[in-house]
């Protein structure tokens, strides 16, 4: 069917921030707004695919006729995508997960005392990468979030995670990348194909990749 290409497809997205806590009151997360991930998942939706939103926390509406996982933690957004992967058709991981969390989570506030704390971070389990040794049928993009050597650090992304394609995102530039409308990107395939996009709305980029997408399906 022309209107519905993903029919009986099964596509699972990651968005959003994690949030790795501290202390009850205190927590480490970054700038993401779930905006590029949600409307890569309204964009499978359109194309008629069966979606499924990891999500972390956004304050975006989920678009009605998606299957919601809300997690909080890198730990719980790799559990939640992990566990749902032998099914997926498709896995387009676009959260901005947290590389690094705290050694040692204080049960109690922790209270202001000394003029310095030191933090200790360890690296949380990179789930892009685990994704990539477990892939079978599926196709996994991964996203490349760089504030310069965008196009070296995005293709070593994408050989090291063992992707499909990876999608760079300068996110130093003005209007791209985190909780803008609009969003400027590269996305770059196994057999090496560049594709630059001009500035586009997220909307835009998201149908942008799906027709990257729907070309790996049919090879
Ligand atoms: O949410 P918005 O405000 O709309 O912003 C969109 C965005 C900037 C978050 C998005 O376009 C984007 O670039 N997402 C990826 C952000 C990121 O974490 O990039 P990275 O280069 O640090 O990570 C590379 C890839 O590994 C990503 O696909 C990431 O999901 C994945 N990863 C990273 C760490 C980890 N522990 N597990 C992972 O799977």
């Amino acid at each position: 069917e022309q209107t519905a290409p993903l029919k009986g497809k099964k596509v699972l997205v990651t968005a959003g921030p994690t949030r790795e806590e501290l202390d009850p009151v205190r927590y480490f997360t970054n700038h993401s707004s779930g905006k590029m991930g949600y409307a890569i998942a309204a964009a499978a939706k359109e194309l008629g695919a069966d979606v499924t939103l990891v999500t972390g926390p956004t304050s975006i509406s989920i678009p009605s006729g998606i299957a919601v996982a809300k997690v909080t933690s890198a730990k719980e957004m790799y559990d939640a995508t992990l566990s749902r992967f032998s099914e997926q058709d498709v896995v387009i991981k676009c959260a901005a997960v947290a590389d690094y969390t705290p050694t040692i989570v204080h049960h109690n506030k922790f209270k202001k005392k000394n003029d310095t704390w030191t933090i200790e971070l360890k690296k949380t389990d990179d789930i892009l990468q685990a994704l990539g040794e477990r892939k079978e049928h599926q196709v996994l993009i991964g996203f490349a979030a760089e504030t310069e050597n965008l196009e070296d650090y995005a293709k070593d992304k994408l050989i090291r995670k063992n992707l499909d394609m990876v999608v760079g995102n300068d996110v130093s530039k003005e209007g791209s990348g985190f909780g803008s409308d609009t969003n400027e990107i590269m996305m770059i395939k196994k057999d090496g194909s560049v594709k630059t996009l001009p500035i586009l709305s997220k909307e835009k980029a998201a149908r942008e990749i799906f027709e990257e997408v729907m070309e790996l399906m049919n090879r």
